[in-house]
């Protein structure tokens, strides 16, 4: 697809570039106040009994800084670097890219000083203010226009399956963000929701599991049909079925958001229909792993010793692990158990540090080289030892929430013979002590490990030679 090197016009790569050094540098930061909001459920004290430094504030921080900061910027990066190699034409546009770069950071920046001085909507993921929100809007029309903009001028007639991803998330996100923001201000840092009640909750959580399932999901599966088949150099497994996959997976997430309601005002009906809807997400979440996975077949042995294709393959396993602990958590009787349980945040953090955060790893390993002009990263052992100290602080993150998890509910709902609570609240609080100073060693090796990538960026970058900035048009678009 990119491999010629015909002088006719470029690539704009210096957006790609941009996005993918601030993918890096706000995954640091996310997973700092990850690590710190970690150690504060561990040890209280850490609150310091200063407002903008507690829990509450940080907590969100720490959730918009890693989706919409890390998450975001190598999502559009990565975007625009797929959407001009398989459309062999530069980002239409000239500087409305440059401005959702520069729109995109004032984003995260207006977020990292209102949320810790306390100003949010209280809508979980959609915490920031209305003129934040307005700005995020601008921002993301601009996103579409360059992105259909640059498919709509493309010189190849078929549109590779990775812009079907991407293209759908870009549309969905629009959508969610519009309508669950609508509100009503009441001076400039307050607004109150244009719905009220139970419509206000079940509007929210159509926007939060689609966030998940186009945000944190169909982004990143555009990541994975493209970044998959370079770095192992095969071709999608069957094409045939990332085509199913794509319009099974978008038709059913957007039904399936109830189920962060069950047993509450919300009709009964409308959770059933959440929890069927979850139940069926399996068979395309699975179609597309399998399809990701199996683009291996025949070289299988290049997860050996390439790191890259281990973090992009071990991030499926953790997509499939994630999209089957959904579905059974979404049956209301098992929900009965999870809710409001650290379960919950096990399954979060499989989906978000094994699937999110190791496809966007592994896709920026082989970005970053390329668009410094450099044949690989700095340092091979260093990708290596980064894969090991995520990989670990995943398994030690998750198996201690679902373990503190289960052991909650439990504690939660057993009854003595005369009908009391065998146990208070505190005490499941002390049992869950333990399993804390786990998840802070997780998050602390995960943490580590983007420091390590931090550091061979920098030496990546350092090492750049100049002719890296014109990267030339494929000779076949250019022949056009
Ligand atoms: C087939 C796919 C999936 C299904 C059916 C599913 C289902 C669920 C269910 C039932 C809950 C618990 C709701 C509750 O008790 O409040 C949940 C929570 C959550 N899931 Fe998933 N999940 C899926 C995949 C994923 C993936 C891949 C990710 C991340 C990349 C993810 C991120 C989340 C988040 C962030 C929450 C917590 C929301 C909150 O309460 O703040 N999920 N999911
Ligand atoms: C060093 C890595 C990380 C650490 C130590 C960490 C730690 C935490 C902690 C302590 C919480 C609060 C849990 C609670 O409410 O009881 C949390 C919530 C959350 N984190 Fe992380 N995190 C990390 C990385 C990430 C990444 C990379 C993502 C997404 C790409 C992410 C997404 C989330 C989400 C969506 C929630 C809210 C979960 C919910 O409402 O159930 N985290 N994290």
């Amino acid at each position: 697809m990119d491999q010629s090197t015909s002088p006719a016009a470029v690539y704009n790569d210096a957006v790609v570039r941009q996005f993918s050094v601030m993918a890096v540098v706000w995954g640091v930061v996310g997973m700092l106040v990850g690590v710190v909001i970690a150690a504060q459920l561990t040890w209280p004290e850490l609150n310091l009994g200063i407002p903008w430094l507690s829990y509450g504030r940080l907590r969100p921080l720490h959730t918009n800084a890693v989706i919409f900061a890390f998450g975001g910027c190598a999502l559009f990066g990565t975007a625009y670097y797929v959407v001009q190699r398989t459309c062999q034409v530069r980002l239409f546009g000239g500087w409305l890219a440059s401005f959702t770069f520069w729109g995109w950071q004032a984003v995260i920046v207006a977020a990292a000083i209102t949320l810790p001085l306390g100003y949010t909507s209280g809508k979980e993921y959609a915490e920031l203010e209305w003129p934040i929100d307005i700005l995020i809007a601008v921002v993301w029309v601009s996103y579409a226009i360059v992105f259909f903009g640059t498919i709509g001028t493309r010189k190849v007639r078929h549109i590779y399956v990775a812009n079907w991803f991407y293209g759908a998330f870009i549309i969905a996100v629009a959508l969610l963000h519009i309508v669950n923001s609508a509100a009503m201000p009441a001076s400039f840092w307050k607004s109150y929701s244009a719905y009220a009640g139970v419509q206000d909750a079940m509007v929210q959580w159509w926007y939060g599991h689609n966030a998940v399932g186009f945000f944190l999901t169909a982004g990143f599966l555009g990541m994975m049909y493209y970044f998959i088949p370079k770095q192992a150099e095969r071709p999608v497994y069957s094409y045939r079925l990332s085509i199913v996959h794509f319009w099974a997976l978008i038709f059913t997430y957007m039904w399936a958001g109830p189920h962060h309601l069950h047993y509450t005002a919300l009709p009964d009906w409308t959770q059933s229909v959440g929890m069927v809807f979850s139940l069926i997400l399996l068979a395309p979440s699975w179609g597309g792993m399998i399809n990701g996975v199996m683009t291996l077949s025949g070289a299988w042995h290049k997860l050996r010793d390439d790191p890259i294709l281990r973090f992009l393959i071990v991030a499926l396993s953790f997509y499939g692990m994630s999209t089957f602990e959904g579905p059974m958590m979404s049956i209301k009787t098992v929900n009965a158990l999870s809710h409001y349980t650290d379960w919950t945040v096990g399954h979060v953090h499989s989906g978000a540090l094994g699937w999110v955060g190791l496809i966007t790893m592994g896709s920026l390993y082989y970005l970053i080289p390329r668009l410094f002009g450099q044949k690989q990263m700095y340092s091979v052992k260093a990708i290596e030892l980064h894969f090991w100290s995520a990989t670990i602080g995943i398994v030690l993150y998750i198996a201690a929430m679902w373990i503190a998890g289960v052991m909650q509910g439990l504690m939660w709902r057993a009854v003595n013979t005369d009908g009391t609570l065998t146990y208070t609240f505190a005490e499941s609080v002390k049992a869950t002590w333990p399993f804390y100073a786990v998840r802070l060693l997780g998050g602390l090796l995960y943490l580590g490990g983007m420091l390590v990538m931090a550091w061979n960026m920098v030496m990546t970058m350092l090492n750049a030679r100049p002719a890296a900035v014109a990267i030339p048009l494929p000779a076949a678009a250019a022949a056009h």
